[in-house]
């Protein structure tokens, strides 16, 4: 064997070498838990064949508790870029086969150097958590790499999509570099994300409390709001991020790619025209809507388990890549409460940061009331939802379908907050409140006034009438120019595509500030 030859085994030897991560026990170890591995993780994520690695030579530099004397390349983390659907994608993949994927100061280098170029070549990065958390034999030099870590994600935010993959541990400070992302998706049953395990709650608060109950996948997805995607498989939660990808821009300085549309567009849903029930407090899914004005029915939902009265999604008009807003009758008559508008506040600043459009349906009979909504803060969180939308520059087109009472009809997206073509339905209702809100108000007196119930309803029935015929109807608004146009329900589809097209050269620039301050 020549000296180059020599040379060459050796270079592939340690890549074999690399490739076993902690070795082949612990891989197997991880798939008993139902897991990939790292590499797995990525070779499925990836276009085939697409990927490139950096760093697959490094291994830490610690000395302390023994570790010097284990070492493996890589040191836990696997680094590199490669392409979705042929675009430009970083990653990285933690390898729980390495000191269970727990962080380093080495460790943390390779993922600084993936965000650094990610953000010098405006595109996506793409983080895959399992990880025990800080390498504990390594102490503050592991604290300061999360923390380099954690100022990227923040310099990155609004420049590059950030997305992250939970699919094992994520405890500890560690959970605040996905939580700083724009997109988190947990797996069910393998994966986990608390500030503090289950041993310390109990003994610090005395609650007994399992991992899967107090950070589970469905916890984040349902409850906490954390997480914006639950999947069953990491399979499936690889192909909804490529999904995801597909309908974003690579960065803030570009639009999201075309898709080439194979809808017609101008295709009339006659269902829509009999979609919104005879009686006001009746419900329907908005989803239906929404399935039936998008290209092909399709849309990608986030955060569909939370705050489902208002439903947040992405979805295509004409092929081009929209934000949908959209308040859901269906659960809480869509009323908007605190979790409502922090998570629609959320979505529609990052359709704004991306250049993504922003399309609202708004069916809402106004802020949920009661004290537990104002003891929480409704009225800071309600204002992020308002600050939001007032704030995006994007294209914003907005139809009414049905309630858009009192503060609610100003924050959704109306013609005030800027909101470039605001349509509405023939059945829409736009006033300061709902019928039997409003006579309450105005005619208290007189109804006290009437002693017989039956009279007493019957006047409260007529005064209803007849506010519902002055005001609850879309005209009033149309003739101060707050709606530029009442459209046919079937015709939707084919006007919102018009109104997007005709602001694809959109021009308009808040003044200039260091940053805002929305009411955090
Ligand atoms: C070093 C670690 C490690 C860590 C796990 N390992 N966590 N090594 N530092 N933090 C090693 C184990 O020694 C073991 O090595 C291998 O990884 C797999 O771990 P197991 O315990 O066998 O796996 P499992 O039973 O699946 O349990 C996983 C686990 C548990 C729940 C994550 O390992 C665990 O509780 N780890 C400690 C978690 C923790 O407290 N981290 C620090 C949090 S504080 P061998 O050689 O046997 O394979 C923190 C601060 C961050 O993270 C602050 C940021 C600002």
């Amino acid at each position: 064997m020549s000296n180059i030859q020599t040379k060459v085994k050796e270079l592939i030897d340690f890549r074999e070498q690399a490739k076993l991560g902690g070795g082949q026990k612990r891989i197997d170890s991880q798939h008993r838990k139902g897991k990939m591995t790292a590499r797995e993780r990525i070779a499925m994520f990836l276009d085939e064949g697409s990927f490139e690695e950096f760093d697959m030579f490094v291994t830490h530099r610690s000395h302390d508790f023994g570790i010097d004397k284990e070492k493996y390349f890589g040191d836990g983390v696997i680094t590199g870029y490669g392409t979705v659907n042929g675009r430009l994608v970083y990653v990285f993949a933690q390898d729980f086969t390495v000191f269970g994927g727990s962080l380093s100061e080495t460790f943390a280098a390779k993922i600084c150097k993936v965000m650094d170029m990610a953000m010098r070549n405006g595109a996506p990065l793409i983080g895959i958590n399992d990880s025990g958390g800080a390498r504990i034999q390594e102490g503050v030099n592991s604290l300061s790499g999360y923390t380099e870590i954690f100022q990227r994600n923040i310099l990155a935010s609004g420049v590059i999509p950030q997305i992250s993959a939970i699919f094992g541990p994520c405890a500890g400070g560690a959970v605040y570099s996905p939580a700083l992302t724009d997109f988190i998706l947990m797996s069910q049953g393998t994966s986990y994300m608390f500030v503090t395990g289950p041993k310390v709650v109990k003994t610090v608060t005395g609650e007994e409390v399992s991992q899967e109950q107090l950070g589970g996948a469905s916890v984040h997805a349902a409850k906490s709001g954390v997480a914006h995607f639950m999947v069953q498989t990491e399979e499936e939660g690889l192909e909804i991020i490529r999904k995801l990808l597909s309908y974003l821009p690579s960065n803030n300085m570009e639009d999201a790619p075309m898709a080439v549309c194979t809808d017609a567009i101008d295709r009339l849903e006659d269902s829509l025209n009999e979609i919104i029930p005879d009686n006001p407090n009746k419900p329907y899914d908005v989803k239906e809507v929404i399935r039936a004005i998008v290209d092909n029915g399709e849309f990608l939902e986030s955060q569909k388990q939370y705050a489902q009265n208002i439903v947040t999604c992405f979805a295509r008009f004409n092929g081009q890549s929209v934000g949908i807003i959209a308040n859901q009758p269906k659960f809480m008559a869509g009323v908007l409460d605190i979790n409502a508008s922090r998570k629609a506040a959320r979505f529609v600043r990052f359709c704004d940061a991306f250049n993504i459009p922003i399309v609202t349906l708004v069916d809402v009979p106004g802020f949920l009331p009661g004290t537990s909504q104002e003891y929480g803060g409704i009225i800071i969180h309600g204002a992020k939802l308002l600050f939001a939308y007032g704030e995006a520059t994007v294209p914003k087109v907005t139809v009414i379908l049905r309630k858009a009472y009192g503060g609610a009809y100003c924050v959704m997206s109306s013609k005030h907050l800027r909101g470039d073509l605001n349509y509405a339905w023939p059945t829409a209702e736009i006033a300061v409140m709902g019928p039997k809100g409003a006579i309450e108000v105005l005619s208290s007196k007189e109804i006290a006034a009437i002693e017989d119930p039956e009279k007493q309803a019957a006047f409260i029935a007529e005064k209803e009438a007849e506010y519902r015929d002055k005001f609850a109807n879309p005209y009033v608004a149309a003739q101060y120019g707050y709606i530029d146009d009442v459209i046919e329900p079937r015709n939707t589809r084919f006007r919102v595509i018009r109104a997007l097209q005709s602001l694809a050269t959109k021009r308009l620039q808040n003044p200039p500030k260091k940053h805002s301050n929305i009411p955090l």
